[in-house]
């Protein structure tokens, strides 16, 4: 059975605290779970988050990273960076990412092995542009992402890589993909990680659905067979709202 992770994207939001404060009042709504609670905060917030999250089932990740260790990249943060003050997660290759920063397929593989060298967990996102999915090559596009993104991983690290199948079109519109839509991308991606690295290894790799995610919507998505949880961007910036999502089946 695969666990259902629930993360939340701060994005650029949030001073260190609002961090603080939020993740104090969030870790007694969510002590009692047994779902994965993460949240990927701004590089400026995460040594405070990491203290206060300090001996609770809080994991803190990161929003982005480089995929040399050190060196003259300015404004640049790496993997051993994150490591050394122990970040668990790190967001790679967010549509935002792709749309705003010109990241490619080949950064986000580096990033993701990069991610593997220096021990933390990425949360990879895929996903199709609206005018995509108006073409009819959503699943093309996104089986696409993903095996450039896992391209020259082990078996062992392709298990641990969650990804995040995020419709561009979805995230931060109110639009949400309906629940099957979602599920059956999220199916499209494991079968094409089934074909490369076998089933074993595809029924294990957690797959989030991201994209207005909220309290309201998350008990019928996260009930479909595939959908392994969320990556939330909004409804992560409030507290009660984000505690409800992760408590969907309380
Ligand atoms: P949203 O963002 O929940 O605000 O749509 C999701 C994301 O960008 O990860």
């Amino acid at each position: 059975m695969r666990k259902k992770v629930i993360a939340g994207n701060w994005k650029m939001n949030m001073l260190p605290n609002e961090a603080i404060e939020f993740i104090t009042e969030l870790t007694p709504k969510v002590a009692r779970t047994q779902n994965e609670v993460i949240l990927c905060v701004p590089y400026t917030d995460l040594f405070y988050a990491l203290l206060t999250a300090q001996d609770t089932n809080i994991k803190i990740g990161a929003q982005n990273m480089h995929w040399e260790e050190k060196g003259a990249f300015t404004g640049e943060v790496s993997g051993k960076m994150l490591k050394c003050i122990n970040v668990e997660y790190v967001i790679i290759g967010h549509s935002e990412r792709r749309q705003y920063f010109g990241e490619t397929d080949e950064f986000v593989n580096k990033k993701i092995k990069s991610a593997f060298i220096n021990g933390l967990k990425p949360i990879v996102c895929v996903g199709e542009t609206l005018e995509q999915r108006e073409k009819g090559i959503t699943k093309e596009i996104i089986t696409n992402q993903v095996e450039k993104a896992l391209e020259g991983l082990t078996n062992e690290q392709v298990q641990n890589t969650i990804i995040a199948y995020e419709p561009i079109w979805a995230i931060g519109t109110g639009k949400t993909a309906t629940s099957e839509d979602a599920n059956n991308s999220i199916k499209d991606i494991r079968a094409k990680i089934a074909e490369i690295y076998g089933k074993d290894v595809a029924e294990e790799v957690i797959i989030q659905y991201g994209g207005s995610v909220k309290s309201s919507n998350a008990k019928e998505l996260f009930e479909m067979s595939d959908i392994d949880g969320a990556l939330v961007g909004g409804a992560s910036l409030k507290v009660d709202e984000f505690a409800k999502i992760v408590n969907y089946d309380e």
